[in-house]
């Protein structure tokens, strides 16, 4: 058999893309494995989000070149792929820069792989074409044994692209427009990844409470409606969704977290930034109190949700009292967890224009107190579950031999001792003691390992 080795950057729908295309190469008699070196097909699933994610591309492409020579100096042909978002942004120029690539394929052109590949057999190849024409409908179903090789928790993509157009997010230029996949086409394949073992759906899309898409009676269906459905299929236990915009919050999702136990007690919902100015000029669509009167209707509906977002320091023009704005509701919201980053101007967005770009050194100290109350807040959420029962699923060995690792609601990575191979099971664990990532629990005796997952 061929092999194929796939790298994914970025973001879960990285992940996602990365299974489908590697299930696309499965069915062309590609193998997966784990380590470039031996590989006849190389393929960089990448990022575009912020600089430095695209910086790693190259630096990884230039290690590739080499693997790629010392393999041909030995007669094995080595194949180089750019997939992902800077394949849809930068194209050809990706081949300018690293020659050794074959081929460079956009996220919404990848199932075309294997006519891609057959033509960069003989010629350097480019396609970024945008415009969805329903990739969706072209993938392959993966199979039972890929499926179970990716263990008990999957991502579905629900939800493509972006009309949101915040100022800063090159998203709605690399994925394209907002798409919603059909109700059963997501049914399908939840159904299938069930029948394998998977217990934990995340339902993802860039902007996946956006979801409008096709129900089977041709009305139109939100996120909480797929959700309802999709609780229905047997063997799913645990349904997230990722990633939220706080303006596509609506009542019938609220509503969801309180009305179904299978919604997991956890919701990644992205504020940014704390002041209004900014908020505006991040062109957001919604204020800091905003944020925060949704944050209480959520907490009524599910008083138990942990929360967390995503937050830039030094957008263009930032101050020092409106950065303070964002310390200030990072303490009053106390997120269970979250990301920040610093402000990186993407070419063709529209705040890469704006001339206040706020210096390094300054961006440098406000990432660092903001991940400080982050942290200190994440710690406290963390602590705070000792002593307390929670279900767990086991997903995975733990670290050491005997130990079984998995996800509380709150996806926490909890540990625990267990003598047997319990992996795909929800059991009742107490919480004991946590360490800087990780709880460790002792399992409860007497359970009933097909519980539902629900919240303790
Ligand atoms: N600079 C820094 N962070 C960014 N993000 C998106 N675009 C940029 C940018 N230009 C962050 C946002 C988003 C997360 C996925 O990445 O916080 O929610
Ligand atoms: Fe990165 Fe956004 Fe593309 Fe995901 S969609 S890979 S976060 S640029």
């Amino acid at each position: 058999m061929k092999k194929v080795h796939i790298k994914s950057f970025g973001c879960q729908m990285n992940v996602y893309d990365g299974q489908r295309m590697a299930d696309i190469l499965g069915e062309q008699g590609f193998e997966e494995t784990a380590s470039p070196e031996g590989a006849d097909l190389i393929l960089l699933n990448t990022c575009h989000i912020r600089e430095r994610a695209v910086q790693k591309v190259y630096t990884e492409l230039g290690k590739l070149r080499d693997i790629k020579n010392a393999q041909k100096a030995e007669g094995q042909e080595t194949r180089i792929v750019v997939a992902g978002c800077v394949a849809q942004a930068e194209g050809a120029e990706i081949q300018r820069r690293q020659p050794a690539v074959d081929l460079v394929v956009g996220p919404q052109a990848y199932h075309r792989l294997p006519e891609l590949l057959a033509e960069a057999a003989s010629k350097r190849v480019v396609d970024t074409d945008l415009p969805i024409e329903d990739k969706f409908g072209f993938l392959p179903a993966p199979r039972p044994q890929a499926i179970r090789a990716r263990g008990v928790s999957a991502f579905v993509t629900v939800q493509e692209g972006c009309d949101k157009f915040c100022a800063f997010c090159v998203v709605p230029y690399t994925r394209g427009a907002e798409f919603s996949r059909p109700v059963a086409q997501v049914l399908a394949e939840v159904e299938r990844l069930a029948e394998s073992g998977v217990r934990d759906v995340t339902l993802i899309g860039q902007n996946v409470n956006a979801y409008h898409g096709e129900g089977p009676d041709g009305s139109v269906w939100s996120l909480a409606r797929l959700m309802h459905r999709v609780a229905e299929v047997p063997g799913i236990a645990r349904i997230r969704y990722t990633t939220s915009h706080p303006r596509d919050m609506d009542d019938g999702l609220v509503a969801a977290h309180r009305d179904l136990p299978q919604v997991m007690p956890f919701l990644h919902l992205p504020v940014q930034a704390g002041s209004d100015r900014i908020l505006a000029a991040m062109n957001r669509k919604h204020t800091a109190d905003e944020y925060r009167r949704l944050i209480d209707r959520i907490r009524q509906a599910r008083p138990d949700i942990a929360l967390s977002s995503d937050f830039i320091v030094g957008f263009p023009g930032e101050t020092d009292a409106e950065f303070e704005d964002t310390i200030r509701l990072v303490d009053e919201i106390g997120f269970a967890s979250s990301y920040s980053f610093k402000y990186s101007p993407r070419p063709g967005t529209p705040a890469a224009d704006l001339r206040a770009q706020v210096p390094r050194e300054i961006m440098d100290e406000r990432l660092y107190r903001l991940q400080e109350r982050i942290e200190h807040h994440r710690q406290a959420f963390n602590t705070a579950m000792i002593g307390r029962e929670v279900e767990v699923l086991l997903e995975r060995a733990g670290r050491y031999p005997g130990q079984l690792a998995g996800k509380s609601p709150y996806l926490q990575a909890v540990q625990i001792e267990s003598e047997t191979n319990r992996i795909g099971e929800i059991v009742r664990v107490v919480i004991e003691r946590t360490s800087t990532n990780s709880l460790f629990g002792r399992p409860l005796p007497h359970q009933d390992g097909a519980r539902k997952g629900m919240a303790a």
